[in-house]
Parts: structure tokens; sequence; C-alpha cells
């Protein structure tokens, strides 16, 4: 992974990194909450020996002390000076609970030696400081009085005395939120790169080209509008989304120039993967371009359509496969131009059945003939043979990817079915890319092209939204000067308009 890899984690996993972030630190505030304050109260011994009068007297008496304070000090933290001073202030404590709460160290080359102890009541600490220290006081003089009675060898004088310390020394509060928030910064990057190594949803271009191997001719951003509105407004429309199809229906129209695919089906491997957004927008796309267009909702087992379009349901599809109506009165204009829909109907018992039947096979054939594009809606591939009955039949099949969701192994099985019933696969399209952080795309570029210098939008013109088109083996294919529908072979003939 370099550094571009690693940005990019970050970028696109930055929720965990905050979330893992804000739960370390939330530990160590709890943690600090939840501790005990303690308190430190701290006395400094001075050790001294009786010498002689000379120089040699005076140091070699200097060195006697501070050889005797490491002494000191380890006796300072025993059993017995903890034992002295727990009978002294008649503390309900065992002496081994003092011990753990007292410090001493001596300092080098000194004759002083600090002591330290802990405790949650600030006065006890103060107490035991200084009841401690005067205990090991008369405890040295009585070890370094010799036993016939004469001046003791070394003595030791409590220098400076305990106070009632103010602040609690534990818990360090903003040493624990500090290390707590280095602590959850790395584990929070450990576990997005963790992530994002066992990720083995679809997120590269490359990814779903290898998988599919079929060329992305489209990829459309994850837009909050379409989950109110499945179809795009394109007369006034010039987001990001609305380019977005723009550039799919162009890549569509260059894909097998030589036979042009017009009865499309659109599936994907698993469940809301945006198939019907997607069918329902490039549809509304092909429309837009002034081609005459078919939508049929080929799932007839959750048909979303009417739904979506604000259609009547009942009557369509399998209404007219099993003879309910004609294919005339199943037909419903839209408020859009140019489109017309064929609903599911009613829902059948047997889908598969009917979809393989000769009777939809018909059907297909004379949308075709009566219209430049029939898109169908289906169900996923991985679910039901529906899909794949209907790309058997099709002229080709756009499979969606949904970015970061749809699984590798969900999209291999899914083009193994496509290409076990020969459905000829035209592309793939990206669905619910992001649009910020590092997945997203600069489609708003795009827009940027429409609008005036005082942000206001320009008519938008065909020869703008030409942008340069994958050709079916994922090569970009530059457009020919005068390059437009007129100049290539048309579906029908019927009509000849630039897109
Ligand atoms: N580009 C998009 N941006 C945001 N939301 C989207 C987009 N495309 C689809 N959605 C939302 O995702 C959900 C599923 O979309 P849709 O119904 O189109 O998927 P589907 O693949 O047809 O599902 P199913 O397999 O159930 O038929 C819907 O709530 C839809 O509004
Ligand atoms: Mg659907």
């Amino acid at each position: 992974m370099n550094l571009r890899d690693f940005v990019k984690v970050l970028r696109s996993r930055w929720i965990t990194v905050c979330v893992t972030t804000l739960i370390v630190v939330l530990g160590a505030v709890a943690l600090s909450l939840l501790t005990t304050p303690m308190y430190q109260a701290s006395t400094r011994l001075f050790v001294s020996t009786t010498s002689g009068p000379s120089a040699s007297d005076i140091y070699q008496g200097s060195r006697f002390s501070q050889e005797r304070v490491i002494s000191y000090a380890e006796l300072l933290m025993g059993q017995t000076v903890a034992q002295r001073t727990i009978d002294k202030l008649g503390l309900d404590m065992s002496s081994q609970q003092m011990q753990d709460n007292v410090t001493a160290s001596a300092k080098r080359d000194t004759v002083l030696i600090d002591v330290s102890v802990l405790d949650s009541s600030p006065v006890r600490a103060r107490d035991i400081a200084n009841t401690l220290s005067d205990e090991f006081v008369a405890m040295v003089r009585e070890l370094e009085t010799p036993e016939n009675g004469a001046a003791p060898d070394s003595r030791v004088v409590v220098e400076q005395r305990a106070s009632i310390p103010s602040d609690p020394v534990v818990p360090e509060t903003a040493r624990n939120i500090a290390t707590g928030l280095a602590l959850g910064i790395m584990l929070g990057v450990g576990l997005a790169i963790l992530r994002d190594v066992l990720d083995n949803t679809v997120k590269r271009r490359e990814t779903l080209e290898e998988l599919t191997g079929a060329a992305v001719v489209g990829t459309v951003p994850l837009d909050k509008e379409r989950r109110k509105q499945a179809a795009i407004a394109y007369e006034t429309d010039n987001s990001g989304i609305a380019e977005a199809f723009r550039k799919l229906r162009t890549n569509l129209q260059f894909l097998a120039v030589d036979n042009p695919p017009r009865v499309i089906v659109v599936t994907s491997s698993v469940p809301s993967e945006g198939k019907s957004t997607t069918a329902i927008n490039i549809a509304l796309a092909l429309a837009e371009a002034e081609h005459s267009v078919a939508l049929v909702d080929g799932d007839l087992r959750r048909p979303m359509l009417h739904k979506y379009l604000d259609l009547i349901g009942s009557v369509g599809f399998s209404t007219v496969l099993s003879g309910g109506a004609t294919l005339d009165e199943a037909l419903q204009k839209t408020r859009f131009a140019g489109l017309t829909v064929l609903t599911s109907g009613a829902i059948p018992p047997n889908p598969s059945e009917l979809l393989g039947s000769q009777s939809a096979r018909n059907l297909l054939s004379e949308l075709r003939g009566r219209f430049d594009y029939v898109v169908v809606d289906s169900t996923p591939l991985l679910a039901v043979t529906d899909a794949a009955i209907l790309a058997a039949g099709s002229d080709g099949v756009l499979i969606m990817a949904r970015y970061g969701q749809t699984k590798r192994e969900q999209l291999s099985h899914a083009v193994d079915s496509l290409q076990s019933v020969g459905a000829p696969l035209l592309g793939a399209v990206f669905t619910m890319m992001p649009t910020r952080g590092s997945a997203s795309y600069s489609y708003y570029g795009y827009s940027y092209k429409y609008e005036s210098e005082d942000g206001k939008p320009q008519p938008r013109t065909d020869r703008q939204t030409s942008q340069r088109p994958v050709a079916h083996d994922g090569s970009s294919t530059t457009p020919k000067v005068g390059d437009s529908r007129a100049d290539r072979p048309q579906p029908t003939g019927r009509r000849r308009r630039q897109l």
C-alpha cells in the first residue's frame, strides 16, 4: 500500500477512524471518572552521621551517610515502620496495604530521602507521611544506638514535613485523554486498513471490468433525491447524476455500432442495487435525445416501476401475456415525452415460465418494432432465473454493481449465469457511487460547463454532453468530427436525430 492508497483508505473509512478514536477517548474519560482519586503527601528526610573533627573524618562520615540512605529507603518501605505507623494512627489497614502506597527514594550522591504516601484522603496522606517519617526517625535511633548506650553513629531528621495535598495525583485525566486519543487514532487507522484489506466488495472500475469482462459504460452517483423521486427531470436537470446518465446514453450508442442494441435488459446480481432507478433514467435519457422508448417492468415478482413513475400497476406485462389485455391497452403514456411504460401487471404464480414463453418473446419483438429502444427492468440474477431468461432474448444486458456493496463473487456468479444462457453483455454500470471522499468522480465538473459565469444554468447543447465514450472493448473511443446519431446506423430508421 503506497501513500496514495493509504490516504484513499483514510478518506473512505474516516468514520471507522473517528468512531474508534471516540470510543477509546470515551473509555479513557470513563476510566478517569471511575478511578478513585488518590492524594500524595511527601516528606524529606536528612541523614547525618557523627564524625571526627578532621577533614578525612568528615569525608568518611559523609560517605557513611550516603551508603546508609540506600538501606534507610528500603526500611522506610518495609513492614516494621508501616506497622508502627498504623498502630500510632490507629488505622484500619494491613501493613501490606500501607507499604503498597509508600515510596522512598534516595537521591544519588546525597544524604536525602524523599518519602511519598498515596491515600484516598488528603488529610490521611499527610498524617501517614508525617507519622511514618517520625516513626522512622525513632526506629533509626533505636537501630543505630550502640548497646553501650553511646551516641548513635547515624541519625535522621525530618527536614521537610508533609502538608495536605490540594489536588489528586491519580487519575491523570488530561494524560489519560491524550493517551486515549493517540491510541484511538492508531487503532482506528489499523482497523480502517484491516477493513479495507478484508473488503471484497466492488469499488474499482478495473475490478468491475475484470469481473464482468465488459467495459464500464456508466457510473451513477449516489443521489439522495432519487429516493424521493426516481425519475430525473432532464429538461431542467444538469446535476451530476443527470450528466452521468447522459454519458451512459452516449456510451450505449457507441456499443456495437454495427448492430446497435435496442432491447436492453437492466439487471444485477442481488436486490437493491439500483436496477429499477437506473432503468428508468436510462430510458428517460434516451427519450431526452428524442428516441421513442418503451420501458418494460420485467420484474414480475417485486415490480416497482409503476410506483416509481406513479402509474397503474395492475395492467401490464403479465396481463398481456395472459391475454387479459392487448399491448395497446397495457402500454401507458407517461408525463415524460417519448417514454411509454409497460408495467408488470398482476404478479403471476409462475414468472419464469411466463417470461420464457413464446408469447413473451413475441411481445418484446412487437415492442422492438414499435419503439427505438426497449429498456427492460428485471430481477436480480442470483435470486431467480427471470433476468437470465429475459437477458437471453434481449440485444444486450447492462449489469449493475452497487459501489461498495456488491461482492466480487456475487458479481462473478451473476456474470456466469448470463454467460450460461448466452446473453450478450453490453457493459457494466456502477451505481450509487459516493460523490464525496475517495470514491467520488468529478461529475460536477461537467455541470460547470453548462453554467454561465454568474452560476446560472445555460441551455445544454448536444455537443457539450458528448464525452469520450467507452468502446465495448473497454478502450476509449474518440468521437469524430460530425459524429452524431445522424452519422451512425439508426435503430429503426424512423428517427434520425442528434444526441
Ligand atoms: N443513484 C442512486 N442514488 C441514491 N439512491 C438510489 C440510487 N439508485 C437507487 N437508489 C435507491 O436504492 C433503493 C433501491 O433502488 P432500486 O429499487 O432502483 O433497486 P433495484 O435493484 O431495482 O431493487 P430490487 O432488486 O428490489 O428490484 C431505492 O430506495 C432507490 O431509491
Ligand atoms: Mg427493481
